[in-house]
């Protein structure tokens, strides 16, 4: 546990096993056909910087839609969440929208504990530092880890807990992984708790393909940053620009499909995995999937979850949505 200032507490749950698991994974995404490596491993410092910019293009609405509704709706979900004492907040990268639910539970007098749980340390130090600064009192009790692994390490709250998971990350987990995560958590919640889930819907194909095609190439870059990270960590030698970045939308499974297409036939040596890959011209290598979501699609999520939706809250335009679920 590290400690920096007596209101934060951040628990790290990556060193002991996280190279050994980065390389089994990657070892077993790089021989599965198609290709295919876990969206986690984009965030480190660089991959974070892209995201961010990411949520300022003209094209990538769902940061903005998101911000919409917590800016103009946070009191309204809050009260609708039975004012709990602690936001635990999965993915919570650097909190910028989270401010909005921060300070209306404060406005409501109910704010005791913020708990940021994501994969990458670096940003959770900085985000609790800031925020013990912008929320004078608010302990800050962090866990670093990966939150499909280490659910279970969410503390337990005074007060009643929201769970927000913001963003539209849930999109990201395969229907399966995302059955198994929420009936997880589902299953961690007491009577009084509530999940706070953020999905993007669907939409026109060409307004979705936009969003993860943009024109100054953002997106491209942050796909092609896993492949930086697997250089570093892994001792890879991919050159970056011998792949091309692919964003198509899959309207059978509703969802965009986000993939690395090998430019040439090649070969790459990863040393710490001892293996050499081998890539011809034209394959394409599964990086990320981002599901989009209907109302109805939604309610079925958490049925078979063991959840039931208790909210729903979406910007003007109907482009995404916030809903509230309650176990049972
Ligand atoms: N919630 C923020 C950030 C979304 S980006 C927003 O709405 O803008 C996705 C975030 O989830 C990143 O901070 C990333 O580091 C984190 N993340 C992705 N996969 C993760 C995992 N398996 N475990 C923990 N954190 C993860
Ligand atoms: C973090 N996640 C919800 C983003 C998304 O839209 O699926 C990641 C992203 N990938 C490309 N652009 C943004």
């Amino acid at each position: 546990m590290t400690t920096t200032e007596p209101q934060i507490e951040i628990e790290v749950h990556l060193a002991a096993n996280g190279g050994a698991t980065m390389a089994r994974e990657v070892r077993l995404g790089l021989s599965t056909d198609p290709k295919e490596l876990a969206p986690k491993y984009f965030y480190d410092e660089r991959g974070w910087q892209l995201f961010e910019r990411i949520t300022e293009l003209p094209e990538y609405y769902p940061t903005r839609a998101e911000r919409a509704i917590l800016a103009d709706r946070s009191a309204e979900i809050l009260a609708a969440a039975g004012e709990p004492g602690t936001l635990v907040e999965l993915g919570s990268g650097s909190a910028a929208k989270t401010r909005h639910l921060l300070s209306a539970m404060r406005d409501a007098g109910c704010l005791d504990t913020y708990v940021p749980v994501d994969i990458s340390e670096e940003i959770t130090h900085e985000t609790a530092e800031c925020l013990v600064e912008e929320y004078p009192g608010l302990a800050i009790r962090g866990l670093v880890c990966d939150f499909e692994h280490d659910l279970e390490r969410i503390p337990d709250g005074g007060g009643g807990r929201l769970v927000a998971f913001l963003g539209g990350t849930i999109g990201n987990l395969y229907p399966d992984a995302r059955r198994e995560f929420l009936a997880r958590l589902a299953a961690l919640l007491g009577p009084e708790d509530r999940i706070l889930l953020g999905t993007d819907l669907v939409k026109e194909p060409a307004r979705l393909e936009a969003a993860y095609n943009d024109s100054s190439g953002v997106t491209a870059e942050f796909n092609k940053n896993v492949l930086r990270v697997l250089n570093r960590k892994l001792g890879g030698d991919f050159d970056p620009d011998a792949f091309e970045h692919v964003a198509r939308y899959d309207a059978g499974e509703a969802r965009m499909d986000i993939r690395l297409r090998s430019l040439a036939d090649q070969t790459v040596r990863l040393d710490g995995l001892e293996l050499e890959i081998e890539f011809a011209a034209g394959e394409e290598m599964r990086t990320e999937i981002s599901s989009k979501f209907t109302r109805e699609r939604l309610e079925a999520v958490y049925e078979e979850a063991g959840l039931t939706l208790a909210g729903w809250f979406t910007d003007q335009a109907e482009d995404y949505a916030l809903s509230l679920a309650a176990p049972g």
